[in-house]
Formats: C-alpha cells, sequence, structure tokens
C-alpha cells in the first residue's frame, strides 16, 4: 500500500464545533479523490482545538465524530492513514521547534489570529498565536507534497511552505515544501444570514450555519430563510452576494454550472430556488449521514481505527524527527 513513488496528501480538520457544509465542500468531500493516487493522512486536530476553550466531554465526543465523518465522507481506513494528532506527540514536538523558526512578525500578520483574538479577547493565549507553526509542523512530519485546504488556510499554508525553506537554507534539504491544493470546489460557503461572511461552526445564530449532521426539516428551514435581495433573479454575481451563494450550495451538490442553474431559475422566484437548493444539499448530505450513525454507533471500531492510523503515522514522524534532531545538533 506504501509506495515512495507516491506523493503525499495531508489535511486536517479541528474537531471543534459541529461540522458545517462549509468543512464538508471546503474539505472533507474533496479527501477521498486523493487515496488512489496519494499516500494520504487525515488528522484530526485536537491540539489545534484547544487553542479555543474547548469542554473537555465534547471534545471527546466530537473527535469520534470527525474521524467518523471523514469515513462517512468516503476515507477508507485501510487506504488512507486516519489518526488523531495528539496520539502522535512528534505533532507537538516539532510543533515546539518551528515555533523557534518561526517570527513574531509573521505570526502577527495571521487574518485567521487577528480574527480569533477579536472574538477570544478574555483568552488570547500563545497556542492560538503559534497555531499556524503547529499546522506546519503536521505538514511537515510527513513529507507532504500537497495540502487540500479552504482558501481560509491559504496563508498559513504559505507561512508553512515559509518555515520549510527557512529551516533547509540553514540545515540544508530537511523538509518537502508543500503545495496548497485549492480547487474550485474547495470554495468559501458564506453564512446564510450575512452571506459576505464566511460560514463558521461557532455562528451563534443557528440559522446562518447548515450543519452536515443536520435534518432534512433543519436544513430546509435554514435554506428557506436565508438572506437574498430584493431584485428576485437568480443570477450569479458579485453584488448578490445571498444568491451567489446558494448558487455555489446547489453547484456543488448537483454539479451544474452556474448557467444551467441561471437558465433553470429563470423566471421562477426565490422561494421554488431556496426549496431547490434545500432538497439538493439534504440528499446529498443523506448517504453521509447514514454512515455516520452506523460508524459513530461503533465506538470500539474507530478505536481500532484511531490506533492503527496513529501507529502508522507515528512510523513516518519518527523518521522525520530524528533527521530533525540531528540536523538542529541535539544529542542522540
Ligand atoms: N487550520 C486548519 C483549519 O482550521 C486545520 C489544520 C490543522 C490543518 N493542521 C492542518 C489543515 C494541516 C491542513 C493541514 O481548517
Amino acid at each position: 500500500m506504501e509506495n515512495e513513488i507516491k506523493k503525499t496528501v495531508f489535511s486536517g480538520v479541528q474537531p471543534s464545533g459541529n461540522l458545517t457544509i462549509g468543512n464538508y465542500l471546503g474539505a472533507i468531500k474533496n479527501f477521498p479523490r486523493f487515496s488512489e493516487e496519494y499516500n494520504t493522512f487525515f488528522c484530526v486536530v485536537d491540539l489545534h482545538a484547544i487553542t479555543v476553550r474547548q469542554v473537555p466531554a465534547e471534545l471527546r465526543r466530537r473527535t469520534y465524530e470527525t474521524l467518523a465523518l471523514y469515513m462517512a465522507a468516503g476515507l477508507d481506513a485501510t487506504k488512507n492513514t486516519l489518526f488523531v494528532q495528539s496520539h502522535v506527540p512528534a505533532h507537538a514536538e516539532l510543533g515546539w521547534i518551528l515555533d523557534c523558526y518561526t517570527m513574531f512578525g509573521e505570526l502577527s500578520r495571521m487574518t485567521q489570529f487577528k480574527d480569533k483574538s477579536a472574538k477570544n479577547a478574555e483568552n488570547i493565549n500563545a497556542g492560538l498565536f503559534t497555531y499556524p507553526a503547529l499546522m506546519a509542523a503536521d505538514i511537515l512530519l510527513y513529507k507532504t507534497d500537497l495540502v487540500p485546504v479552504g482558501v481560509d488556510q491559504k496563508q498559513h499554508l504559505e507561512l508553512a511552505r515559509d518555515v520549510a525553506m527557512r529551516f533547509n537554507q540553514v540545515y540544508g534539504e530537511t523538509f518537502t515544501v508543500p503545495e496548497p491544493f485549492i480547487s474550485e470546489d474547495t470554495m468559501k460557503i458564506m453564512s446564510l444570514a450575512e452571506p459576505t461572511a464566511k460560514m463558521s461552526k461557532s455562528d451563534p445564530n443557528q440559522n446562518a450555519v447548515v450543519y452536515i449532521l443536520d435534518t432534512k426539516d433543519d436544513i430546509m428551514r435554514k435554506f428557506k430563510r436565508a438572506v437574498t435581495d430584493s431584485d428576485c433573479t437568480v443570477r450569479y454575481s458579485p453584488d448578490k452576494a445571498g444568491v451567489s451563494n446558494l448558487m455555489t450550495v446547489y453547484r456543488a451538490f448537483t454539479g451544474k454550472s452556474f448557467e444551467e442553474i441561471e437558465r433553470e431559475f429563470d423566471g421562477r422566484g426565490y422561494g421554488d430556488f431556496k426549496a431547490a437548493v434545500g432538497e439538493a444539499c439534504a440528499d446529498g448530505l443523506a448517504p453521509v449521514r447514514a454512515e455516520f450513525d452506523r460508524l459513530i454507533a461503533d465506538k470500539a471500531y474507530l478505536e481500532t481505527v484511531m490506533r492503527e492510523g496513529a501507529e502508522r503515522a507515528a512510523y513516518h514522524a519518527r523518521k522525520t524527527m530524528s533527521k530533525v534532531r540531528r540536523k538542529i545538533g541535539f544529542v542522540n
């Protein structure tokens, strides 16, 4: 199964908050396409999640759920390395090391840090600040070539590249410099209530966010209430953020192009359109939901997947770490 000639893909999802259709369409749904051609690592990044205060029982539950969602979305545990970040201590270890090769100024420019510190003014901890260095560690541990992420992670990816190149410059070729993979359909899904802001799992307005595990009724209701405009034509345009966002969701679930969608709803009102988007979304998520329900009922199986995934990941991580330690000058 493992093949030195194959390139490597790594990505991670935080087990914080319930996952949204933004997480699904922007990341998870695209992961299985890499399984055959790449060595793939998909990680549940619990170390990242604690940069924001978590309720312990919920963090634990969501860690299982995120793993189950990976699998429900089509990732086969025998073809992909699926694991939990904190089960492989090398992430924290390389994270610390890379902190020492990441500049205060670089981290200060990260827009996610600025956003999150604005939202968590009472808990602007050092981990929130150095988050991107840990993310770089995740990626660099596995000689990753390609990182499929949503557009919002592009800046972090660039930082990971800069850190890798900086380290290589000082110590000679050590890390593979990763490329982001941000495809057409790893698009950004916006809030249904405020379509100029990203759909966020931590949004206090529950109507703004569609969760992967929402019931069909919830999904239909949320799309019905989605903010649009007073123009009443289904057309993709920068000045029609609400409608364009719904079209993006519809396109993702149906495979239709924007022009086809415009034609389909020509002369029809937003009511029809929103109902169609709701149907398409609910239908698209139904099989994921069914498979998720089946998997989440079997904790023992999920634990086996986690354990085997962590063993496989640790094997690769150990190789990178011994090289890094030697280059830095740590005594073996
Ligand atoms: N920061 C990513 C996010 O919030 C999650 C993440 C952590 C990640 N480590 C990663 C994504 C490594 C890709 C690769 O979406």
